[in-house]
């Protein structure tokens, strides 16, 4: 059996470190967070949203699925944004997607993938009302990169048309929803500049 211990040796070098340089830093933390930041990202283990994004623990509310998806029947990810909004009143959600995302690329191939093709069936939705943009592009890696920008421009309208939003925004509440993508040959985040920060 392999040993998982090297985790347990990694965790103390990681929270020694953390303590020489901020000997409360923990205690602080303990005691609440206040991040200003929900991220909405693909549960790829190449696109860690603390880190690209250069920030602590305590600075982040982060809620990951595959090809990072607001399904407005997932109670998992409503809960995560209703307890960002309401409870953390959190200024910014990020819904970040990445260039080269398996997850687009298993929803347009064709294939069948078992349970997952389920959760990947939104995604070919998003596939359907950009059909004709899409299939007039012919290399597939430039085509499945342009889809990975519209669904992550869809998620941000699943979430702008949430009830959490719609309702936050009434109650004058100010958060800015942004669509974001990830380079994951050098590590850069792109804004796609759809910005929403009120119903219009
Ligand atoms: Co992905």
């Amino acid at each position: 059996m392999s040993s998982i211990q090297h985790l347990f040796n990694n965790n103390q070098q990681w929270a020694e470190k953390i303590k020489q340089n901020d000997p409360d830093f923990f205690k602080r933390l303990s005691q609440q967070q206040s991040p200003e930041y929900l991220w909405i990202g693909c549960s790829d283990s190449r696109v860690p949203a603390n880190e690209l994004l250069g920030m602590q623990p305590g600075e982040i509310f982060v809620h990951r699925n595959i090809a990072n998806q607001v399904v407005h029947t997932d109670l998992n990810c409503l809960s995560v944004i209703q307890f960002a909004v309401d409870v953390l009143k959190i200024k910014h959600i990020i819904v970040c997607g990445h260039y080269g995302c398996g997850g687009i690329s298993a929803a347009l191939d064709g294939e069948r993938h078992g349970l997952i093709d389920n959760w990947l069936q939104h995604i070919k939705n998003v596939y359907r009302f950009h059909k004709e943009q899409l299939d007039a592009i012919k290399d597939k890696t430039e085509r499945t990169n342009l889809m990975c920008e519209l669904n992550v421009i869809e998620q941000v309208a699943n979430v702008c048309n949430s009830t959490i939003l719609l309702n936050a925004w009434k109650k004058k509440q100010e958060i800015t929803v942004h669509g974001f993508v990830y380079k994951l040959h050098d590590g850069i985040l792109k804004n796609l500049d759809v910005s929403t920060s009120s119903p219009k």
